[in-house]
């Protein structure tokens, strides 16, 4: 492993200060067993509960007390230069004192050339240490340590329960896949979940694997899993983006890269609001079997002042590590709020987006909506950010029937029963939207007894004044923007 080699060489030239960030300790301390296994320096451990404790050989605890300082005084009494493990050692760097003392060590005043490693979930240090420490970046478990940590806890399984576990290869091997990106202790903990559910290993465990492992990647809070996707069957009108997803699903899902087609990397859904573009994202991730996270664009800003970049970058790593997954970013333009106001947060924020998008090798497909064209800025909409722009339109008449029929068998009536052409007639320039809305209210009219029938429905439409007529001018310089400009989805 390249990590240990790695550990190995600082730890030779005597690296007084190291980072490790994660809550993996018992992997920290394997890899500096191996360590010292070369390089045969005491190594010690610290924990507030248990103190300083040599770990080697050489069995021998330290001064027990929590005491911060006098664990520092102890390590820089100790003549032997040695490797020490500070857990959660970080947090309690408050005092000046405490500081200035593990400054000496490091800066070798009075002291061995000792190699102090603090661990912990996130290590945060004051300016003064953090330039002289160095940051280690612990790998994550690859696919051969999660298929043993599988067979770890499936083996655990089976002695307690005195019998097999049951394990579809397929979907094990699907798991295994699944849990990339995780540490292991996540990993192990989700395994364990999976397989004391029910005592068994298979497909029917995916959909749960993927929600907890959604939970763990999800630190910044602004990626909400859609539980329901959607079919393009729900969809009336988006037959080329349909097309267009069907084929190109074999290379975006394929283990190896395809040597001649470049993996899809997104689309632009822009149109006429209520059109069906949020379902259309939704029946993408549908066509591609794949799980659907939105990322919520406009809480970036609000979330934590100044911390709007970070947590773009957080979101965008844990859908990385969802893939493959599609990630949605409904009404993008709200998210990128144009002109100067916001100091440049915004143009950075796109800057980092388009630039993810561009270079990222993981399979996420990115899906944006949008209903505006002149709120989006125009490095977003140049040739190549996404692989295509689609337009969707008000729906054509054929489409507008497509739409009645579904929305009335979804509500338990028989669209034979209606005269489809004739609604569809009556509802020129009508959205999707707009055309469930008047089902619903012309269901409302009968509520109360009697069925509803063409006329009820007519009556609902001619009540009905559509976005396209109040908004006439912006409905048209949107389409005559996308004019050229734009595929229609249709
Ligand atoms: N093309 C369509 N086919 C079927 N239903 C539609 C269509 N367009 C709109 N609808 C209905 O209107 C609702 C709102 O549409 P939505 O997808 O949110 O539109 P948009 O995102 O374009 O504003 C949908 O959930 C669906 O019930
Ligand atoms: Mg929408």
């Amino acid at each position: 492993m390249s990590e240990l080699q790695d550990l190995t060489t600082l730890v030779r030239a005597a690296t007084p200060l190291l980072v490790i960030e994660t809550v993996d300790e018992q992997r920290v301390i394997e890899c500096f067993r191996h360590v010292i296994a070369q390089a045969l320096h005491p190594l010690w451990r610290w924990t507030l509960t248990d103190g300083l404790q040599r770990l080697d050989f050489a069995r021998r605890d330290g001064p027990s007390a929590a005491d911060v300082t006098s664990t520092l005084e102890a390590i820089r009494a100790e003549p032997e230069r040695g490797i020490y493990l500070l857990f959660d050692f970080h947090g309690l760097l408050g005092y000046a004192m405490s500081q200035r003392m593990l400054r000496e060590i490091v800066q070798r005043q009075r002291s061995a050339a000792h190699t102090v490693v603090l661990v912990g979930a996130k290590v945060e240090l004051p300016d003064e240490l953090e330039a002289l420490a160095l940051r280690v970046p612990l790998a994550l478990p690859d696919l051969k340590a999660l298929a043993a940590i599988m067979r770890g806890e499936a083996l655990a399984w089976q002695r307690e329960h005195g019998r097999r576990l049951e394990v579809d290869n397929d979907a094990a091997r699907t798991i295994v896949r699944n849990l990339l990106g995780l540490s292991a202790p996540d990993a192990r903990r989700i395994v364990r979940k999976l397989i004391y559910n029910d005592g068994a290993l298979g497909s029917q465990d995916l959909p749960e694997l993927m929600q907890s492992k959604f939970a763990l990647l999800n630190r910044s809070g602004l990626l909400h899993y859609e539980y329901a996707t959607a079919s393009f069957a729900d969809v009336a009108g988006v037959s080329r983006v349909r097309e267009w997803v069907q084929r190109r699903r074999g290379v975006f899902l394929a283990a190896e890269p395809d040597p001649v087609l470049d993996p899809p990397k997104g689309v632009l859904l822009l149109g006429v609001q209520g059109c069906g573009k949020s379902l259309a994202a939704k029946a993408i991730a549908g066509g591609f079997g794949v799980p659907l996270v939105r990322l919520d664009f406009g809480a970036l800003y609000d979330k934590y002042q100044g911390e709007t970049e970070k947590n773009l970058r957080e979101a965008l790593a844990s859908s990385e590590g969802l893939s493959p997954c599609v990630l949605w970013i409904d009404e993008i333009e709200k998210g990128l709020a144009s002109g100067g106001e916001d100091g440049g947060v915004s143009r950075r924020v796109l800057g980092y987006l388009l630039t993810w998008m561009a270079e990222r090798r993981s399979k996420v497909f990115v899906v944006a909506t949008a209903n505006a064209v002149h709120e989006l800025p125009a490095e977003l909409l140049r040739k190549g950010r996404f692989d295509e722009i689609f337009f969707v339109d008000l729906p054509r008449a054929e489409v507008r029937e497509a739409i009645f029929a579904m929305h009335l068998t979804r509500r338990q009536l028989d669209p034979a029963v209606f005269d489809l052409p004739a609604l569809a007639e009556a509802s020129e320039g009508f959205s999707g939207a707009e055309i469930e809305q008047a089902v619903v209210s012309a269901l409302y009219d009968v509520a109360g007894g009697g069925t509803l029938d063409q006329a009820t429905l007519r009556a609902a439409l001619g009540q009905t004044r559509p976005l396209s007529v109040l908004m006439r001018e912006q409905v048209e310089a949107l389409r005559a923007w996308a004019q050229g400009r734009c595929v229609a989805a249709d």
